[in-house]
């Protein structure tokens, strides 16, 4: 059994473990005998200290680092993998060869795959990107990382570049991705307030192919581990180069994106009379997003916890997260213990049973599942008018209004039977 979930991940596993897949945890012999070493360790926003809750915390990688100086003997090719703030191959570069006693290559060779369909895009990526020195040895080090890809990627599709415009592209790829997701959610806003519908905006606007349709669909806000924390590396990376003006332009991505879940949490409230004190509301999803079991940044965190500051009965189903990690996230989030969170939050084993004797049904993440849920069924046993808030838009909500539901959905017509007295 893997420690996450990522579909077809398992299948790779069984088919290559003690064949060409080894797990050890003998890191010194690994070390010696790799010729190039992948770097994957966690680089999680700073939580203290200088550029606390912007700059990226590269203590693993240093230790990484360290650890990989002592022990090597042969030269070593050293992968980046891991994101990174531009600049930090050539640190890494200076602590290898400043401990180390042979020859490092860094190389700055940053993950496009997302999360859901890892598997897909390592197959079949949009392009590898190898940045490295522009040197004799950088150059072959390039040239060796491009000969392992080579193996089931075109050629065309490595591209190769110096290490900065490499570790400055996963950083500009992620701002630019969620910057969409930013936009769309922000017109989102705009829809509701004017009885346009975002869905038939994103379709129209994404048929210019000089736009494009991927990544405008409206939602109740992005997260991930990297979004959020891969804006706020470039909005620290600007300010410290004095660029005050471009840190705040990229740090609004960030703003539209709580805003987004603020947004949500008040049409829950409004909707629902002005108070939600008391008030059992099921929701449904807490991952950041279907077919993984991750929830870092997940707006279901933000969610819950305004909820339970609202002193709402908040109960949760999600088909793949674990119970444990719930209850981190929310401690956390909320800085209260366990037992205190347990008052407003209770956790599901589905959603018929999260939503039986709730007033409203809330969906936080896209999974199928949610789409052919028995909504007659649901509603017999919750309280009346029953609401539904479809942060995903993936509910057919005409169908639904005919149950009887007082629906509200992102960036579509707002529904005449809910309370919009307030715009949110
Ligand atoms: C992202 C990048 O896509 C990937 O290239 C990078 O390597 C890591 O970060 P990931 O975080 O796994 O991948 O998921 P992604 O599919 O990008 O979604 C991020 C968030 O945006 C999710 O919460 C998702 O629900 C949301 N999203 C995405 C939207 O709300 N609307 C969209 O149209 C697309």
């Amino acid at each position: 059994m893997l420690p996450i979930y990522e579909p077809g991940l398992d299948k790779v596993v069984k088919a290559c473990r003690g064949k060409n897949l080894f797990f050890s945890t003998e890191v010194d012999q690994g070390i010696r005998d790799a010729d190039i070493i992948f770097v994957a360790v966690n680089t999680p926003t700073k939580k203290v200290g200088m550029g606390a809750g912007r700059a990226a915390d590269l203590t693993y990688w240093e230790l990484a680092a360290r650890r990989i100086a002592s022990v090597a003997e042969t030269p070593k090719v050293v992968v980046e993998k891991s994101t990174v703030p531009i600049n930090t191959a050539e640190a890494i570069s200076a602590v290898l060869h400043g401990a180390g006693k042979t020859r490092f290559d860094v190389l700055s060779n940053p993950e496009f795959l997302a999360e859901g369909t890892a598997m897909t895009d390592l197959d079949n990526p949009d392009r590898v990107l190898i940045g490295g020195n522009m040197n004799e040895s950088g150059k072959a080090a390039v040239a060796k990382l491009a000969d392992v890809y080579a193996h089931w990627v075109p050629r065309e599709r490595i591209l190769t570049t110096n290490v900065w415009s490499s570790e400055l592209s996963k950083l500009v790829a992620n701002s630019f991705l969620a910057q969409r997701v930013s936009s769309i959610n922000a017109v989102s806003a705009i829809c509701e307030a004017s009885g346009a519908d975002v869905d038939e905006v994103a379709r129209a606007v994404g048929m210019d192919s000089r736009i494009g349709s991927k990544f405008l669909k409206a939602s109740v806000g992005f997260g991930g581990s990297c979004f959020q924390k891969d804006i706020l590396n470039l909005v620290y990376l600007c300010q410290s180069m004095g660029l005050a003006d471009v840190a705040e332009y990229f740090h609004s991505v960030v703003m539209m994106n709580d805003r987004q879940k603020e947004r949500f949490v008040s049409r829950m409230i409004h909707g629902l009379f002005n108070t939600v004190t008391g008030k059992r509301i099921a929701l449904l999803g807490f991952a950041f997003k279907k077919d993984t079991g991750d929830t870092r940044e997940s707006a279901s965190i933000e969610i819950c916890r305004r909820l339970i500051e609202e002193r709402a009965s908040v109960c949760i189903y999600d088909p793949k997260v674990e119970a444990d990690q719930i209850w981190m996230d929310l401690t956390a989030a909320t800085k209260l213990d366990k037992t205190e969170v347990q008052k407003y939050v209770t956790l599901c084993d589905s959603a018929y049973e999260a939503a039986s004797g709730a007033h409203a049904l809330a969906i936080a993440t896209e999974w199928d599942e949610f789409k052919t849920l028995d909504y007659g069924k649901i509603q017999e046993d919750m309280v009346k008018p029953s609401f539904v808030f479809d942060g995903r838009n993936v509910l057919d909500h005409d169908a639904l209004r005919e149950l009887g539901y007082i629906v509200y959905a992102i960036g579509k017509p707002l529904d005449p039977k809910l309370n919009t007295s307030i715009n949110c």
